[in-house]
């Protein structure tokens, strides 16, 4: 449908197919390389993202530098996206960014915003895309999964024609610290196949 990601950017920036159109500042489009074999998956932009127009920004930002610093990769070598494009909110007294905080996307933002991640999937052609989270695992399955009993190891996804790489998201490490060690030795592990496997 689209012929690059600039025109498929240009038409999502206008994107009203659910709620979310009214309460975001920007859209968050992916940013990074457009040929990229990594295709980092997230769940939905935060406040610094809406604020910014840019995925991973902020807090977030400093924790997927991190993320990559592991990786030996950088930003300008991948491809990050979010499932959800809008950064969903809810009501809340003590929002960092006045009265809301962030939340999980509901499924029907999820459906809404399937298309824009199906035509971003087939103009990167990626080799391998890395999930944050159960949000991005269960969307690219099709199917509502534990990001436990997937995560660390990859496996091949007929319908997109590349690996699928999950990992925890890393907010919920840094909630939850017995994670971490599992968290790491996933990275390494995601280092090594990038070195040997996904060239
Ligand atoms: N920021 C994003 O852009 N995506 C996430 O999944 C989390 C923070």
């Amino acid at each position: 449908m689209f012929s690059c990601l600039e025109e498929l950017h240009q038409a999502l920036k206008n994107c009203r197919l659910c709620p979310l159109a009214a309460t975001r500042t920007n859209v968050v489009c992916g940013s990074g390389c457009h040929e990229a074999p990594l295709f980092l998956l997230g769940e939905a932009p935060g406040g610094d993202e809406d604020l910014s127009g840019k995925p991973f920004t902020g807090r977030s930002g400093k924790e997927l530098d991190e993320f990559l610093k592991i990786l030996e990769i950088s930003r300008e070598d991948i491809y990050i996206g979010n499932t959800v494009k809008c950064r969903p909110t809810r009501p809340s007294v003590r929002g960092r960014y006045g009265n809301y905080a962030n939340r999980k996307p509901f499924s029907s933002e999820i459906k809404a915003c399937f298309d824009w991640l199906e035509e971003e999937i087939k103009i990167i052609k990626p080799k391998v895309i890395v999930t944050l989270g159960g949000v991005p695992l269960s969307r690219i399955m099709g199917k509502q999964v534990k990001v436990g009993d997937f995560r660390g190891r990859k496996f091949f996804s007929e319908l997109y024609g590349c690996y699928v790489f999950p990992l925890y998201h890393p907010a919920a490490v840094i909630y939850d610290r017995s994670k971490r060690e599992v968290y790491l030795s996933d990275l390494i592990e995601l280092r090594r196949a990038l070195k040997e496997e996904f060239v």
